[in-house]
């Protein structure tokens, strides 16, 4: 969380800041803040709140330079306000640093630079990086990038910082370890980001640092890279394949909303290339080269946070089923601090879209610690999870950028499949004619999708009925569980009522205390083979006069009978329906999250990529 960005060059900086700032914005929105180098001196300019209001209070300052600096916050230490807005200054006023990440022993390194007379003027771990750097320089008599290179082996934690000088207008320094930093190089300018979204308007090529890796920004000398143990290392160059109107509204009125209504579009992308309807293969180019040791898997463990997590549950349903390999699936944020147990010949699978995620990211670096072989399905091209792990498939759902996962979880589901479809075709635990059909069901799911966003209104209507509601219950059974607990996580993370999702069999061991007039019970009814179950959970629901809100498969004329709301999805084969009962959900929770008035795209606290744990 925390986005960072700046700019070297011939432009004016502060435009070119703030409009990346704007494009991190999903990464926090707690403060923003610039500080730019005037040629005289460091202008720093912070406020709490949003870019928008940063830009208000800098309106009829000077934001004059060639080189500058900017953060977008989401906070860890300290409380959001004017004050904790990075950059912070160094003591003397000369330098100037952004930090995205945590520096864990900040507070023993801040006790030694208070009694080495360093006053500090906020509370966070950055403002302690920044005056030990500026201690080293004063110590060591060095020059800048050798006290920032001195500093970060003294650190524990997360970073991904830049630092500016106001006695040099030609040079940036930046660094990472654990939290990502892009470098973009165009003609004569060079451009820092947390990810390649403000970087794609100006130039393709950019460098993705390492953990452990500085850089030295000169304009005359251009990109120097070393590790902060002083090794020097050759930039690798690579092309973006990022394209700037993935990044637009393109006419919607929230990122949300477009990149539900992508998902036809993305679920075929995903696929492209993939299966071959005509020679009935199923290939993923990215896990070739492991192929057999993921067929021949003892154990495959997937390990995930959030919605990636839930992608997760539907994707044990999946190998369970077509590949027969015993799936265990983890929130990465408890297996890392676990001993769990890694046997030869067991798999991991770590899920995410943002592909920065520390507990992923931990949770992968202790299963290779212990020997497994790291599959990973990111969605983020080129982060820093997909880079941790020894093979892996991309999910191509293009750039998401409303807080809340649509696109990118029916993207993961969809590689899960193929890689279910794959595995199981090596194994023959999947008869010839299921391996057909599920590939005929497969390549048709994005008009099945487009069918269902056709209900749009319908939905939205429903919306308003349930509005106000203060909780909801979502149920579902066997592969549908997980797409009841998605449909809860996406109500209450962006509208706020409190929302669970259940096993629709446990209702009756606890939630249907809660069922009367005003409850909304959301339920996705199906045809398939826990049909008659889930009627008679409608039907308890309704005997407590619950209010029902089901999803069903076309031409359902039972279910109708007895819910309040029905919302029909086309059929297809059981194991696919997720991808399609899916939809409604994310309609549901975007409409009552605007009617409601809530902030969709940036729900509060919430950030896009977590970078700390
Ligand atoms: C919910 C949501 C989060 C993420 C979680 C993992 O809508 O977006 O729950 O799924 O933070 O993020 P990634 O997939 O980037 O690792």
């Amino acid at each position: 969380m925390c986005g960072i960005v700046a700019y070297i060059g011939h432009r004016d900086a502060y435009p070119v800041v703030i409009k990346g700032l704007q494009r991190l914005e999903y990464r926090g929105y707690d403060s923003a803040g610039v500080a730019l180098n005037c040629g005289e001196e460091l202008n720093l300019y912070k406020k709490q709140g949003k870019v928008a209001e940063l830009e208000a209070y800098a309106k009829d300052l000077d934001t004059s330079g060639n080189i500058g600096i900017g953060h977008t916050r989401w906070a860890t230490h300290g409380e959001p306000n004017d004050v904790n807005a990075h950059p912070h200054p160094s003591g003397n006023g000369k330098f100037a640093l952004v930090h995205n990440g945590i520096i864990e022993n900040y507070a023993v390194i801040k006790e030694e630079l208070v009694k080495r007379g360093h006053v500090f003027q906020s509370e966070t771990d950055t403002e302690v990086l920044m005056h030990l750097i500026e201690d080293v320089m004063d110590k060591q008599k060095c020059n800048l990038f050798t006290a920032v290179r001195i500093a970060l082996n003294e650190v524990v934690g997360a970073y991904a910082i830049v630092v500016i000088s106001k006695d040099n207008k030609n040079e940036l320094i930046a660094a990472r370890k654990s939290s990502p930093l892009v470098i973009g190089i165009g003609k004569n300018e060079y451009f820092c980001a947390s990810d390649a979204t403000p970087i794609v308007e100006y130039t393709k090529n950019v460098v993705y640092l390492d953990d452990g890796e500085i850089a030295k920004i000169n304009l005359q000398e251009g990109l120097k890279l070393k590790t902060i143990k002083n090794q020097e290392i050759t930039p690798y160059v690579q092309e973006l394949e990022l394209k700037l109107e993935a990044l637009e509204k393109g006419g919607y009125d929230h990122f949300m909303l477009k990149e539900i209504y992508e998902q036809p579009r993305s679920i075929h992308d995903c696929m492209r290339g993939r299966i071959n309807l005509e020679d009935q293969l199923v290939s993923l180019g990215g896990i070739l080269e492991y192929k057999d040791q993921i067929v021949n898997a003892n154990r495959i463990i997937f390990v995930a946070c959030g919605t990636s997590w839930h992608a997760g549950l539907v994707g044990e349903y999946l190998f369970e089923e077509l590949a027969r390999t015993p799936v265990e699936v983890e929130y990465a944020s408890e297996f890392r601090y676990r001993n769990p147990v890694i046997n030869e010949g067991d798999v991991v699978i770590a899920i995410s879209q943002s592909g920065e995620t520390a507990d992923t990211l931990a949770a992968i670096e202790l299963a290779k610690s212990k020997g497994a072989l790291i599959v990973g399905i990111c969605n983020v091209v080129g982060s820093s999870i997909s880079r941790a792990t020894h093979c892996g498939s991309y999910t191509h759902a293009g750039p998401e950028i409303g807080v809340a996962s649509t696109k990118a979880f029916t993207a993961q589901v969809t590689v899960l499949t193929l890689m279910a479809l794959m595995i199981g075709r090596e194994k023959d635990t999947i008869s010839n004619e299921r391996f057909t059909r599920l590939l005929i069901d497969l390549h048709n799911i994005p008009d099945k999708v487009e069918s269902v966003l056709k209900s749009d209104a319908k939905i939205q209507h429903i919306a308003d009925i349930y509005k106000d509601a203060p909780n909801a219950l979502y149920l579902g059974r066997g592969i549908n569980f997980p797409v009841a607990l998605e449909g809860a996580l996406k109500l209450k993370e962006i509208s706020y009522i409190h929302a669970e999702g259940y096993p629709a069999a446990e209702m009756k061991h606890g939630p249907i205390a809660l069922i009367d007039e005003e409850m909304p019970t959301v339920v996705i009814a199906t045809k398939d083979a826990s049909y008659e179950k889930v009627v008679s959970n409608i039907q308890e629901v309704k005997a407590r006069k619950g209010k029902v809100i089901a999803i069903v498969t076309k031409g359902d004329s039972v279910v109708s009978g007895i819910a309040d709301h029905v919302v029909e999805i086309p059929k297809t084969d059981d194991l696919l329906v997720p991808l399609i009962a899916t939809i409604p959900l994310q309609l549901l929770s975007y409409h009552i999250a605007v009617m409601r008035g809530c902030n969709v795209d940036q729900p509060r606290n919430l950030a896009k990529s977590v970078t700390v744990e």
